[in-house]
């Protein structure tokens, strides 16, 4: 696909990558005043949120570690089933540890709010939630979100690592996916 290709396929740049870049530095900022003296546990959501914590991680002054968890609950289409499934676990043991979720989108919230009860009985010592978009308009339950980039519109959005049948990942801002692409 040439790059004219692709932006035939996006309605409307929503953030850019400086947009994203500031807001991260600010949340990191946060993040590091609240995590002060501990030792702190980012856990991803693959494979969306692989560049929030590639580009929050190396944000962060102190050390932090990462692990990664796979789950699924859309399949190749664009709305929430609302059934998720763990498709790799962490390799991290849970208890004691301060854990910060980190997550590309918060959509109907169902995901997050299965992960939220799922890593609570782990025994973690705290679980807090980064997440780079919200869809406000689209939530099914409330999610109590510590560090939130940006409410976006109710779209489909695709780029810096959301896609849509794993393409757009790599673009570096996010957009609106034309709905002819998935219509
Ligand atoms: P829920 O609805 O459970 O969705 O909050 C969470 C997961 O669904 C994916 N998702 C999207 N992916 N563009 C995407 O590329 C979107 O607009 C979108 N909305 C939700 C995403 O993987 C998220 O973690
Ligand atoms: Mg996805």
């Amino acid at each position: 696909m040439d790059s004219r290709e692709i932006e035939a396929d996006l309605t409307e740049v929503l953030v850019t990558e400086q947009q994203i870049r500031d807001k991260l530095a600010e949340l990191a900022r946060r993040i590091e005043a609240d995590y002060e003296g501990r030792d702190l546990l980012l856990v991803g959501v693959l494979k969306g949120a692989v560049m929030v914590m590639a580009d929050l991680a190396r944000e962060l002054r102190p050390h932090v570690t990462m692990d990664w968890m796979a789950v699924s609950s859309y399949g190749m289409g664009t709305a929430s089933s609302g059934v998720v499934k763990i498709l790799k676990d962490l390799d991290s043991d849970l208890s004691g540890r301060d854990v910060l979720i980190v997550e590309d989108i918060i959509d109907s919230g169902l995901t997050l709010s299965w992960l939220l009860g799922n890593l609570a009985s782990r025994g973690a010592a705290s679980i807090e939630i980064c997440a780079l978009l919200r869809k406000p308009d689209a939530a099914k339950v409330e999610i109590d979100v510590k560090y939130l980039g940006f409410d976006i519109p109710n779209q489909f959005v695709v780029g810096y690592g959301l896609d849509y049948a794993e393409r757009y990942r790599n673009l570096r801002d996010v957009a609106i996916l034309a709905p002819h692409v998935y219509s």
